[in-house]
């Protein structure tokens, strides 16, 4: 079982317009929602390649129901934690003629102390417990930036592997824990390390970096790059086959829910990562914010290179 934490979860609402004229009146040619969120992208697909997941979270108000509908309806198992506050919407137009995507992200409810603890006494006092806790993306105001170091420490103490997935100050708090396993794109790699990484040498240095700080496997994602990735023992770059990209949204997400979805199988290291680049890189040949299907993930499998470093 993979347990996914998503503090900051979103009801992405996707409207299609052929032609989109600012300060006019434009009509939709499409709309549909999806239950978003890092944490919940990586259950979404855990669930789709046939794994077993749950996602925790912070859900309230009526776009926080329609969310839970979507992924019942999706069969992707939730406990999440009620809360006082409207759960995000995160808007997003797509512009037909020029393939655009414009985003309007929320930042989410303000969530209470109570709420806080209740959550992780939540993921605390969880049985079974899962074999990797995953946590992803930003944080709601009211949530301390060390919760995630926090999560990690609890997970640590009670044998649970730990997957983080974040940036910036939360990232950089987080890791202070030593998750597991992290998987960083190219630039949330150069602003953890402050450094810019102009290149694959200056990519897996940094990566080595973060290892020998403690913390056991780190991939650093390059998009159609692949990943890098380092362990105390091994440094490889694993690369994905050419494909025609639709969109790349949670390509991210889908490269961690294949990382770990293997690692919690007891595959090797090599074999984890030709699973994240065949899921990440089989996101981006659906649109929108469509993750991967399970078929194309089986066909793109063999054709992932791997390059030992
Ligand atoms: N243009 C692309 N072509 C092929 N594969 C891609 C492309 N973009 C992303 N991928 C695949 O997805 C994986 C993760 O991509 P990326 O580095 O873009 O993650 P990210 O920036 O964390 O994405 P997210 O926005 O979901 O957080 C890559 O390792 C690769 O396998
Ligand atoms: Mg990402």
């Amino acid at each position: 079982m993979i347990a996914t934490v998503t503090l900051n979860p979103s009801l992405d609402k996707t409207v299609t317009v052929e032609q989109l004229v600012i300060d006019e009146t434009n009509r939709w040619t499409s709309f549909r929602r999806d239950p978003g969120g890092k944490g919940i992208n990586v259950s979404r697909v855990i669930h789709e390649l046939r794994g077993k997941t749950i996602v925790y979270g912070f859900i309230g108000g009526v776009d926080g129901e329609i969310l839970k509908q979507l992924l019942q309806q999706q069969g992707v198992p939730f406990d999440f934690t009620p809360i006082k506050g409207e759960v995000r919407s995160n808007l997003i137009i797509t512009n037909m003629e020029t393939c655009c995507q414009t985003r309007i992200d929320a930042p989410g409810p303000h969530i209470s102390k109570g709420e806080l603890e209740s959550l992780i006494s939540k993921i605390i006092h969880t049985e079974p417990k899962p074999s990797f806790l995953v946590m992803a993306g930003s944080i709601p105001p009211g949530v301390p930036d060390n919760i995630y170091a926090r999560l990690i420490e609890e997970a640590k103490a009670q044998g649970v592997k730990t997957v983080l997935d974040s940036d910036g100050q939360w990232l950089r708090e987080g890791i202070k824990a030593k998750p597991t396993v992290i998987k960083p794109n190219v630039h949330e790699a150069e602003d953890l390390l402050g450094t810019k990484l102009k290149d694959e040498a200056s990519i897996i240095q940094a990566a080595k970096t973060l290892v020998n700080q403690g913390i056991e496997v780190v991939a650093i994602s390059r998009g159609p790059d692949g990943l890098i990735i380092a362990t105390d023992t091994q440094t490889l770059s694993v690369i994905p086959p050419q494909v025609e990209i639709s969109s790349t949204v949670g390509a991210g997400d889908s490269a961690v829910a294949g990382m770990v979805l293997s690692l919690t199988r007891g595959d090797t290291i090599e074999d984890a990562c030709r699973l994240a680049v065949a899921a990440g890189t089989a996101t981006t040949l659906t649109p929108g914010t469509e993750l991967c299907r399970r078929q194309d993930v089986e066909s793109l499998l063999p054709l992932v290179k791997m390059k030992r470093l």
